[in-house]
This record gives structure tokens, sequence and C-alpha cells, in this order.
């Protein structure tokens, strides 16, 4: 890594984390601040966008306070599918936020079903509530009509630096923006009703935006990136075929594809991974909505204590002792698109314990993760060799061992924890410095920890078998509306 230090602000579901990165000793500050998205009955998921406006400024305060250094510019990773409506006057909200995981706008998608292939061929994107576009249409058929209605990061940045731009990877989450041309759609736009928008100016990541005073002293802000695809700049800068999968709220598994578009037929998200420099880079997306939202609703069921408690609860027994869990809470996203399924939990006995709930949720979430990297790899014409992981659960080993056993491939746990931020950071890096190069931008990836399957293959297949059989089950009563 070379050029200055860099603030990198990570805004999250449940929580912004801000790193200072210097060059050369690494990590010199760090900040946290939470953020409490309601779950509400009927799939809504929102939350107040001045929480997540406090969270950056608080994380990103934290973190300069203990790095106790003065940084030279500021990169922002947002949470890709979130949306509100604001006034671009005065910069406040005017709803709050819907959350990536609120499914309101399934109606949206239900009245466009007859386009869902067009758009898909358009945009990269399958019809889906996740995505930004159902929502912004939602927001202005029941909500409110005034204002702009963009993505989270658009609004922070507004109100970090008075400019209006979103960036392309960000765009590329909204299922508004022409896969082949990266502009805004008019057909898509027009499809959703929202032809009439102000939409923002889509920029490149390293673009600097404009200058913000909300961490004190003036700071250029030169990276603006989605999550999911800074951990994969991370993950994968030095291989770019690696695929990574972050576990976080959910698990997203990315693959980069190049400068062209890929389409899948595979169920996957073609979109971008990046746009740097002027030049673009591609990746293939899939997703598990529910992985630490799983544990938490465990957690509220009393089952555990925590997160914390995955491995010594699990580690108690020697399998799930034939529990079946199908951990589809918020819906099955990648590759099935099925928001309307709801989880399962089968083979219960009066001798389930708690420990065979835990398992069969690590088993649920890692057979999910299995079927998106099948996906991958048959979008790419290529197997996957290794599975690079990242995230807060990445720390259960039960976790990341259920998930090397069912791929039946080691899987290499990332040593840089904060791989969002860092990646972010070298994104804010590149658009300082305009004579840094990717490589140098982006810090050394190594595993801390390397999984190796431990079970046979059949071992694997016989339960992953069992795992699509269940959700078959559930597509099924979906389908007949039980
Ligand atoms: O697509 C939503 C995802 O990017 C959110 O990630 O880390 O905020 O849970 P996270």
């Amino acid at each position: 890594m070379t050029g200055g230090p860099v603030l990198a602000v990570d805004q999250g579901t449940s929580g912004t984390k801000a790193l200072v990165l210097c060059p050369e000793r690494g990590v010199i500050g760090s900040g946290t601040a939470p953020v409490r998205p309601r779950y509400l009955p009927g799939g809504l998921v929102e939350v107040d966008p001045r929480e997540l406006y406090d969270s950056v400024v608080s994380a990103g305060l934290a973190a300069l306070a203990e790095a106790d250094t003065p940084v030279v510019a500021v990169g922002l990773a947002n949470q890709g599918e979130t949306v509100l409506a604001w006034d671009p006057a005065t910069g406040l909200p005017l709803t709050d936020a819907l959350v990536w995981q609120d499914r309101r706008a399934a109606s949206v998608c239900a009245e466009l079903d007859s386009q869902s292939e067009r758009l898909r061929q358009l945009t990269g994107l399958p019809l889906d509530p996740y995505f930004a576009a159902p929502k912004m249409a939602w927001i202005r058929r029941h909500a409110t009509g005034a204002g702009v209605v963009t993505t989270s990061d658009a609004w922070l940045v507004h109100r970090l630096t008075g400019a209006f731009v979103t960036d392309a990877a960000t765009a590329g989450r909204t299922g508004l923006l022409d896969l082949d041309t990266l502009a805004w759609s008019r057909t898509a736009l027009d499809l959703y009703g929202l032809g009439g928008e102000r939409l923002p100016r889509v920029v490149d990541c390293d673009t600097p935006v404009g200058t913000t005073t909300a961490f004190g002293p003036p700071l250029p802000l030169t990276g603006l990136l989605v999550d999911q695809q800074a951990a994969l700049l991370t993950q994968s800068a030095d291989q770019p075929s690696a695929a990574k999968c972050t576990y976080g709220t959910g698990a997203f598994l990315l693959a980069q594809t190049g400068p062209e578009p890929r389409r899948t037929s595979s169920g996957l998200v073609s979109c971008v991974a990046w746009r740097l420099r002027g030049r673009v880079s591609h990746c293939l997306d899939g997703q598990v909505y529910t992985v630490a939202s799983a544990v938490r609703w465990l957690t509220d069921l009393g089952v555990i204590a925590g997160a914390e408690e995955l491995d010594p609860v699990g580690g108690g027994v020697p399998d799930a002792g034939g529990v079946t869990f199908v951990p589809a809470l918020a819906g099955l996203a990648a590759p099935w698109w099925r928001g309307d399924v709801r989880g399962s939990l089968t083979g219960l006995g009066l001798d389930t314990t708690p420990g065979h709930l835990v398992r069969a949720l690590c088993e649920g979430i890692a057979a999910q993760v299995v079927e998106l990297s099948s996906a991958v790899a048959a979008d790419r014409g290529a197997p996957l060799t290794s599975l690079r992981a990242d995230g807060g659960l990445t720390r259960s080993a039960l976790l990341m061992q259920t998930q090397a056993d069912l791929l039946q491939l080691p899987v290499e746990v990332s040593s840089l924890p904060d791989a969002t931020a860092l990646g972010v950071g070298a994104v804010a890096r590149l658009g300082h410095d305009p004579r840094l190069t990717l490589r140098e931008a982006v810090p050394e990836w190594k595993p801390s920890v390397v999984y190796e399957p431990r079970i046979s293959g059949a071992e694997a297949a016989e339960r992953l078998a069992r795992f699509r059989r269940e959700v078959s089950a559930l597509v099924e009563r979906a389908d007949a509306g039980v």
C-alpha cells in the first residue's frame, strides 16, 4: 500500500464500522456505531435514515480519534439496496429507509411479473423486492411523491458533501441501470413508473465527489462502493478468479467475470463490480438473505445466548440429529428468487437439542452457499477451486467447517476481517492519488485459517440432496398458497 492515511467507512445494516488505514502501518484507528433496523410484521424492515448518518459520523470520529493522525481522503461503502425519499433542498429524509431485506415491494414485482425477463436482460437483475427499484416505486405509490427517492448512499453523500451522485456499482443494484451502457435505463424507469424521477449522476467509484466537514477539517470524499463489491475487491484483487462469500446479516457470494457483463443462466445476479479509472469490472452475485439474522432469531427464541455460542452448543453433538433447517426467514434469494417461501425446521423429535438446531442452521446456510457456488461455476464455465470467506460469522469454526464439508472445497478465511472497509479504503486511495495502481492500493490478501473438507463427497451429496428436497417441498407449498 502506498499514499497517505484514509478514513474508510462501511455503513452496514446493523452498524457502521470505520477504519483509519495507513499505507505503512495498516489499521491505526477503528470505530463502530450501532444501527437498529426495526423488524416488523409482514416482512417490513425499516430504519431511521438519521441513524445511518449519525452512525457514519460517530464511527468515523471514533476511528480518527484513535488514529490521532490526519487523513487525506474518505471512502464510503453502503448497503446497496436500501432506499428512502428525501428533500434535496434541505437534505432531510421524507420517509424511513426501507432496508434491503424489506419485502413490502413484492406487490410492485407481482404487477411487473410479465416484464421480468425483459428487465433481467436489460439490467442483469431479477425482479425481486430485494433490489432498489421496486422499493422506490413502492415509496412513490404508497408513501410520498415529494423530493427524490434514491439508495441510501446518494442521501449520505449529499449530507456529507452536497453532491447528488451514486457510483456505478451501487446504481447497478437498483434494477434501473442498463447493464450494457451503464446509463439509467429509460425502459426500466418507465416500467417501474419512475420515468419522471430526478436521479443522481452515476460516477466512477474512485471519483472525488466533494468535500465533507463532518469529521472536522475539510476532507475529500474520493471512494464510493457497495459493501459486497468492496469486500470482493479486497478478496480478489490478487486473484480475479477467486470467489468470496461474506457471512454477515446475510451471506453474499460474489465472483468477478471481467470487463464485459456475463449474463447468468443459473439464477444469479449479473452486475457491476466496480468502475475504477473509467474501466468496468463485472461480477456475478448470489445471496442468502438471513445468516446473522437467523442466528439472532435463534437467540431471540432462547436457543442460544448469541453467535458466540454457535460453536460450544453445536459442538456438543456430532451431527444435526436428523433435523433439516431451511433458514429462509426472509424468503429465498438466488438462485430460486422465491420471496414468498418461508423457512422450515423438519425432523424434530423429543430428543432434539439446541445443539442439533445450531448444526442444522449451519448446514442450511452452508447448503445455500453451495447452490450459489455451483451457479457461479456453471455461469463461468469453470469449477471453483476454493472459497474465500470474510464477515463476522467466519469466527464460527463450526459454520466454516460445515461450509467446507458441503462445498467439498477448502474455505479460506481472510486474515483481513474488515474486507469491506479495506476495499472502499483502497478505492478512496485510488480516487485521491491518480498515480496509484489497484494492486498498490489493495492490502495483501492472506488466509488466517483454511478449512479443508472432512466428510466424503457421498456424505456431502446426501446432505445436500436432503436440503434440496426440503426446499422443493417449500416451493411447492408456496405455489399452492399453503
Ligand atoms: O445487499 C445487502 C448487503 O450488501 C448488506 O450487507 O453487511 O450491511 O449486512 P450488510
